[in-house]
C-alpha cells in the first residue's frame, strides 16, 4: 500500500480506500462482506469510509461494518481511519436531513451507536445546505471534534468557494478542514480548473469518490449489463452505461496498451495528482478488490497516454452537484 498525506496534517490515509455505500447493507454482513474487509486490511486499506444512510436500509451498513470491527477486524481499531457523514435525508421530518446542528449532532451519535465506537476518526458535512447558516453547520462539525466523538472533519461535494469559508470558520474555532470528499473520475473532471487549488491553498486533502463512476470505468459493461450489477438494478446508471459504451471501449483500450484492466487505469489516472490524497473505492467482490489494488503496481502516465484519454473525455466533464 501507498500511504498519502492529507494535506498539510498529520494523519496519512492508504492511496486506495473502501467505500461501504453499496454492497454493505442487510440485516448481516454476508459471507463477501466479511472477506473483502478482511482482505482489504490485509493488503493495507486502512481506512473505510460510511454514512448514516448506507445500506439499504438506511443506517445497516454502519450496523454491519460495527459487527466486522468486533470479529474480522477486532483488535485493530488504532490501525484504522472510520469515517462517517450526515447531510442526506435519514429519518422522517424536519431534523433528518441537510445541515443544521440539530440533525449533525443526534446522527453522529446514532452512527457511533450503530459502529460500536467512541469516536470515528472522520465526520464529514455530506452535501451543502444552501440554506442553513455555514457557521452553524462548521460550528456542529467543530463541536463533534471538541467533545471527542470525531477526531477530525470533512466535507462533500461542497464547491471551491464555500470549501474556503468553511476552512475559515473552522480554524476560527480551532479545529482544522482535513479533508473534502468530492466525486471525481476520467468521466467526472470538475474538481480540476479550481477545487484542488483551493484545497491546496488551504492545506485540505482531498479523497476521491465514486472514481470508476459507479462500475462504468471497469470491464463490468463490455460486454452488456450483468445481472447483478449496479446497473442491472438502476435505470438511470443503465441508461448512463448505453450512452458512454464508444468512450468506455476506447478507455479499454488505451489502458490495455498500458498492459492495465481499465479499473487500474481510471484508479491510477484519479491518483495521478498528488494533491488527490485516496480514491474510495466500491467493490463487490475479493476479486475486484484484488484487480483494483493492483493498480498501484502502475501509477505512471506518458503525454501520450494523458492525451489519449483527455481526448476521450475533456477535462471540461462533469459537475459537482
Ligand atoms: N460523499 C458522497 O456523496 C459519496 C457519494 C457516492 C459514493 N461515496 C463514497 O465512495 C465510495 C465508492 O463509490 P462507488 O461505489 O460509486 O465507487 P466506484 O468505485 O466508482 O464504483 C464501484 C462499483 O464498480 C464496480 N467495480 C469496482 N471494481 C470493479 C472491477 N475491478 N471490475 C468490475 N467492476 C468493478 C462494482 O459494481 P458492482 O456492484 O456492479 O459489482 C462496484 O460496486 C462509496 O462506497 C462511498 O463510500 C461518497
Amino acid at each position: 500500500m501507498i500511504y498519502r498525506r492529507s494535506g498539510r496534517s498529520g494523519l496519512l490515509l492508504p492511496a486506495l480506500s473502501v467505500g461501504l455505500w453499496h454492497n454493505f447493507g442487510g440485516d448481516s454482513p454476508s459471507d463477501e462482506n466479511r472477506a473483502i474487509i478482511r482482505r482489504a486490511f490485509e493488503r493495507g486499506v486502512t481506512h473505510f469510509d460510511l454514512a448514516n444512510n448506507y445500506g439499504p436500509p438506511y443506517g445497516s451498513a454502519e450496523t454491519n461494518f460495527g459487527q466486522m470491527l468486533r470479529t474480522e477486524l477486532a483488535g485493530h481499531r488504532d490501525e484504522l481511519v472510520i469515517s462517517s457523514k450526515a447531510g442526506w435525508d435519514m429519518w422522517p421530518g424536519p431534523y433528518g436531513d441537510w445541515g443544521s446542528r440539530k440533525y449533525l449532532r443526534a446522527s453522529l451519535d446514532q452512527s457511533l451507536a450503530r459502529l460500536g465506537l467512541e469516536y470515528v476518526d472522520i465526520f464529514y458535512h455530506h452535501r451543502p445546505d444552501p440554506d442553513t447558516p455555514l457557521e452553524e453547520t462548521m460550528g456542529a462539525l467543530a463541536s463533534a471534534v471538541q467533545q471527542g466523538k470525531a477526531l477530525y472533519v470533512g466535507v462533500s461535494q461542497y464547491e471551491p468557494d464555500r470549501t474556503a469559508a468553511a476552512a475559515a470558520i473552522l480554524d476560527s474555532m480551532g479545529v482544522r478542514l482535513l479533508i473534502h470528499q468530492p466525486v471525481y473520475s476520467i468521466f467526472n473532471r470538475w474538481i480540476e480548473p479550481e477545487l484542488l487549488g483551493a484545497l491546496e491553498k488551504h492545506g485540505v486533502g482531498c479523497i476521491a469518490f465514486s472514481p470508476l463512476a459507479n462500475g462504468q470505468l471497469t470491464s463490468r459493461y463490455l460486454g452488456g449489463l450483468p445481472q447483478g450489477s449496479r446497473a442491472s438494478r438502476d435505470r438511470t446508471l443503465a441508461d448512463t452505461v448505453e450512452r458512454n459504451l464508444p468512450r468506455i471501449k476506447k478507455l479499454n483500450e488505451i489502458a490495455t496498451r498500458r498492459g492495465q484492466a481499465l479499473s487500474q487505469m481510471a484508479l491510477a489516472w484519479a491518483l495521478r495528482d498528488p494533491r488527490v490524497t485516496s480514491a474510495i473505492i466500491g467493490v463487490s467482490s475479493v476479486r475486484q478488490l484484488d484487480e483494483n489494488l493492483a493498480a498501484l503496481d502502475n501509477l505512471a502516465f506518458s503525454s501520450e497516454e494523458l492525451k489519449a484519454i483527455d481526448e476521450v473525455a475533456p477535462a471540461s466533464t462533469g459537475s459537482g452537484s
